[in-house]
């Protein structure tokens, strides 16, 4: 049977209108990048990391990560760490936030959070794995999930032992990155992987690595028998992938619909992280947003060495004004801000950890 990628399906009682999931990655899935996202398609996106330490110590860079708009829905908050009862606690209020998903990192290879315990490691130590899982399949009501890679070193089937253990823990779907820890990104994802985990567990199962086209995509789900595709590099500063994963059509967009895009995704940016952090943070945006040979090279070079997000913004009308209109028509679909879900807006009693 063909695969139906605009299909929807089930994490427990959460219903997810696609199979496609917008991947979450550190550095780049703030809440503009989720919620647009959604718009061009992907039924599920996730937060980056946040940290249950973080969480604990009340953070506040930490927490600016739990805001929750009312156009992300269903949204994953991924949490990491390495301590049952504070992955708990991180996990009620990330519910209360409002969170759809609680999903739950042992894949990430970054020393700074392997040496705590956390990430990846985890896949060497299942026993702390399942305990955490259970902790906090037990402090929430929404469902749990877990996302993992193949295990920490070349050629590890570890992630066929472990899965079907997390889920008598407790969890409610997987994610499979099959690359090891120690590969990081290079290499292939090898995908004969997550067709074995699908056979060995009664859950949905969501194959992440190397989906960048629908082409791909349809593959990876004949080949696995997966519930659904994740996106994760593909989509840097281009959702238009996840439209032609979703549609089937290769979309070009013009240069004003790009032009249109990265302004609405600069100001929600910088609305969300503030104008100093936004700055930094979307430069690296540019890049990705202009490459695929939509404007001239030079012309990312000049955006990189503006100041402000305005100057930026202004400069790519200059470059594209028939972007304007665009841009008017995408801001006039956003939620009101007042429809945004912010910490400091969550009774006290969230926060409380209890
Ligand atoms: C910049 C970047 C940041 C990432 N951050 C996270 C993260 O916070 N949590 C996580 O589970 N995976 C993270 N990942 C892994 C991706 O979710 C995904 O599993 C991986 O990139 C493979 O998919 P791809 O081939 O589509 O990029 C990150 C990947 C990248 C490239």
């Amino acid at each position: 049977m063909p695969v139906e990628l605009l299909e929807s399906w089930s994490i427990g009682p959460v219903v997810v209108p696609t199979r496609i999931v917008l991947a979450p990655m550190a550095g780049v899935s703030i809440q503009a990048f989720r919620r647009q996202g959604r718009r061009f398609g992907a039924g599920l996106v996730c937060s980056e990391m946040v940290s249950a330490a973080g969480i604990e110590h009340r953070n506040e860079r930490t927490f600016g990560y739990l805001r929750v708009a009312a156009d992300e829905h269903p949204l994953a908050i991924q949490l990491f760490g390495a301590e049952p009862r504070a992955m708990a606690d991180a996990a009620r209020l990330v519910e209360a936030a409002g969170a759809d998903i609680v999903d739950l990192n042992l894949g990430c290879p970054v020393k700074k959070v392997t040496k705590t315990g956390a990430g990846a490691q985890l896949l060497e130590d299942h026993a702390l794995a399942c305990r955490i899982v259970e902790a906090v399949a037990a402090a929430v009501s929404v469902p749990v999930t877990v996302k993992l890679r193949r295990g920490v070193e070349h050629g590890s089937r570890a992630c066929l032992e472990l899965g079907p253990r997390l889920v008598e823990a407790g969890a409610s779907a997987l994610t499979l990155h099959p690359r090891s820890a120690r590969q990081m990104y290079t290499g292939e994802a090898d995908h004969a992987l997550t067709a074995e985990l699908v056979e060995r567990v009664d859950v949905p199962v969501i194959a992440s690595g190397d989906v960048t086209s629908r082409a791909k995509a349809i593959e990876v789900l004949e080949q696995t028998g997966a519930a659904a595709v994740m996106v994760a590099r593909g989509a840097q500063g281009n959702p238009w992938v996840l439209r032609e994963i979703a549609e089937g059509e290769a979309f070009r967009p013009t240069r004003e619909e790009v032009a249109a895009e990265l302004i609405v995704f600069i100001r929600e940016a910088a609305r969300e992280l503030g104008e100093r952090r936004a700055a930094g943070f979307l430069k690296k945006f540019y890049g990705w947003y202009l490459g695929h040979g939509r404007f001239p090279k030079p012309f990312k070079q000049e955006l990189v060495q503006l100041q402000t997000t305005e100057e930026v913004v202004l400069r790519l009308l200059a470059a594209a004004p028939a972007a304007a209109p665009l841009v008017e028509r995408l801001e006039a679909d956003l939620p009101a801000p007042e429809d945004e879900v912010l910490l400091d807006r969550l009774p006290i009693s969230a926060y409380g950890g209890g």
